[in-house]
């Protein structure tokens, strides 16, 4: 799309020995060309390299250095106010048929959002370094793993990339002279003239912002942000929406989900693959504690957030974490909820968006269940002072979704085989949404196709994470209404298709739950207490997958009896149990009246065997007293 590349340019590129990969060092040249940058700098993923780009950070005023005697190798960085989340609005995929990326997608033709994004990348990185970030999403060299490269203009962008990732020099030597990788071009959008000095430590675009996919030639675009998933493109744009089209081309699965290992007292060890929208207690759940009355049990992490789930010869279905670390949520997270997660964040993160205290630590809402108290004076995430007459006014010190950036491992409930290339069998699938009425604490599908329905029509209301409304309804559909890389009612066919093959093929699939933890009683509480108890939900769904009770027949599938329940060190009443498990026939009504309007928006391409679901369902409601 560019001049053609000069020797002299070539040289400008920096690249160094070890690279070969022509395909690579071409395309740089032609983002070189493109972007404008004042010099190219490629990373190695090495710690002295982090730790280099970490001071060049501190020196910028981006990062702060916290006290190493609290948090040892631990930096602070705040946003833009504009820029504190994912833009779900700004994201597109773009493929050359509209109806490819389906209703729920915004879509322009490629050619048009070529078009549109060819000046915005013009000169896009003038005055700033480009990082050339190599990764490998998923244990380097694996059959299941892939690579990806990412520029950006953002040292930020890097040293995250080297968490989160495996990053460097290890995913070059992968790639060899002709690998093949996904190109992810990230900018802030936030060009400097010649002289120019940032005036600002977060540069990004307040005004345009685009989070761009072209899912046929695998190529992700990104503009104007320097947040998340936004901006650290192996994450939610090749993880997820460039992996999942993928996965629907190769016959694989690319999923919100985080992945946890779970071994009983007996040494007999399952493994469990979990949905639950975006600020929704998956990094919770993978790092589970188990409370009393689980003497013997233990929960272990394999991943928080992403998984890659392949069937295997035998037509098991294994999982792998494309990623090497947490970008978790903060707000929230203590000892009490999460204690693992707590001790992941003792020594080397990166807070983004949380409150510093005065002794040069980090602070967000939740902590004080912790410290007793909240603190007395503290500097909010947009740098004002703040005390706890700012909370009495609502004022959070932590923005929402302020969250951390960990490498996995520091979690001290990582599972050993979680880099294991050959993926864990799944057991059991679970999806949840956030309802605060409705929908019951724990239900099984009868079959595969009960259970694709439940997750197809799971709601959700909206939470932090994504900028706009929060505390709304909507339909998210296997938690992946913001991260489908192509047509939703294609994706539900592509569930559905899976299971039946593997199916015929006499492999026995992993079984279906709906779960939902936050359900609130007429306090406006949530009744259920969460977080570790969870495992008692947990504890139900093995003894279920293991035959050991019966459940109950509901309406809306299978269901546990009060006494199926390990309730040993926990007071919770069979009332307080009716309340997160009743199903009220009035409620469903409309429940269903919202999956009826999901599937007409859905209706091209719609699997039949989901509205003939929905139809036995609602017979069985009906037949319901
Ligand atoms: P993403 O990283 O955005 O995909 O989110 P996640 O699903 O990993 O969310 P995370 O585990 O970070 O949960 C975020 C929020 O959910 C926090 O505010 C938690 O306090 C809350 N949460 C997690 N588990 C529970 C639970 O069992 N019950 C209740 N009531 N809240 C929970
Ligand atoms: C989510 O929003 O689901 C996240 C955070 O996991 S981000 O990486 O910003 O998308
Ligand atoms: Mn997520």
């Amino acid at each position: 799309m560019n001049a053609p590349l000069t020797p002299g340019m070539v040289k400008d590129l920096n690249v160094p020995d070890h690279v070969t990969n022509a395909k690579l060092i071409a395309w740089v040249g032609d983002m070189v060309a493109l972007c404008k940058p004042e010099r190219v700098y490629w990373c190695d993923g090495s710690d002295a390299e982090y730790d280099r780009l970490c001071q060049q950070l501190v020196d910028a005023g981006t990062f702060k250095k916290l006290n190493p005697a609290k948090r040892p190798g631990s930096f602070l960085a705040w946003s833009d106010p504009s820029d504190v989340a994912r833009v779900e609005d700004r994201t597109f995929i773009c493929s050359e048929k509209q109806e490819d990326a389906g209703p729920t997608n915004n879509w322009t033709p490629p050619a048009e959002m070529r078009a549109k994004l060819e000046p915005l990348f013009d000169g896009c990185m003038r005055g700033r370094t480009m990082y050339v970030i190599p990764f490998s999403m998923g244990p380097l060299g694996s059959p299941i793993a892939h690579i990806g490269v990412e520029l950006s203009d953002s040292a930020y962008v890097a040293v995250n990339m080297k968490l989160m990732t495996r990053m460097g020099k290890g995913a070059i030597d992968v790639l060899g002279d002709n690998g093949d990788f996904v190109p992810c071009v990230h900018t802030v959008g936030a060009p400097l003239a010649a002289g120019e000095k940032d005036q600002t430590s977060w540069p990004c675009n307040p005004d345009v912002k685009y989070i761009v996919h072209y899912p046929e030639t695998r190529e992700i675009w990104s503009y104007g942000s320097g947040y998340g998933g936004n901006a650290l493109l192996g994450k939610k744009c090749f993880a997820l929406r460039i992996a999942s089209s993928m996965g629907r081309a190769e016959g694989w699965l690319a999923e919100h989900m985080l992945i946890l290992g779970v071994t009983s007292p007996e040494g007999q060890k399952y493994h469990v693959a979990a949905a639950f929208p975006s600020a929704c207690g998956k990094t919770n759940f993978s790092m589970l504690v188990p409370p009393t009355g689980f003497e013997g049990w233990k929960v272990t992490t394999i991943g928080d957030d992403i998984a890659w789930i392949k069937p295997r010869a035998d037509g098991k279905l294994v999982a792998i974490n494309p990623e090497a670390g947490y970008f978790g949520v903060a707000p929230g997270t203590n000892t009490l909820t999460n204690p693992n997660c707590m001790a992941s964040l003792n020594e080397n993160v990166i807070f983004t968006n949380v409150a510093l205290t005065d002794d040069g630590d980090v602070w967000w809402e939740g902590m004080e269940k912790d410290q007793g108290a909240l603190p007395a004076h503290l500097i909010d995430w947009q740098g004002h002072d703040w005390t706890p007459e700012d909370a009495k006014a609502g004022k959070k010190a932590a923005h929402p979704n302020a969250r951390f950036t960990v490498g996995a491992g520091n979690n001290p409930a990582l599972d050993p085989a979680w880099d294991d290339p050959a993926g864990v069998p799944i057991d059991a699938f679970i999806f949840g949404g956030r309802r605060s009425t409705t929908v019951p604490l724990v239900t099984e599908a009868r079959n595969w196709q009960e259970g694709v329905y439940m997750a197809a029509t799971m709601g959700s209301e909206t939470t932090a994470a994504a900028f706009g409304a929060q505390g709304v309804v909507r339909r998210d559909p296997f938690a992946m209404l913001p991260f489908c890389g192509y047509n939703m009612a294609d994706y539900f066919g592509h569930w559905l298709q899976m299971g039946e093959q593997l199916q015929a093929a006499g492999a026995q699939l992993p079984a279906i739950y709906c779960v939902n933890w936050f359900r609130k009683g007429e306090d406006g509480k949530f009744v259920w207490p969460g977080y570790g108890e969870n495992m008692r939900v947990l504890k139900w769904i093995i003894d279920r997958a293991e035959r050991r009770v019966a459940g109950e027949q509901t309406m809306f599938g299978i269901m546990p009896a009060y006494g199926e329940i390990n309730w040993k060190g926990l007071a919770f009443t069979p009332e307080q149990f009716a309340t997160v498990t009743r199903i009220d026939k009035a409620a469903w009504e409309q429940e269903f009246a919202l999956h009826d309007e999901l599937f007409a928006q859905l209706a091209q391409g719609l699997p039949a065997a989901l509205p003939q679901t929905r139809q036995a369902l609602q017979e069985r409601l009906a037949a319901v007293a």
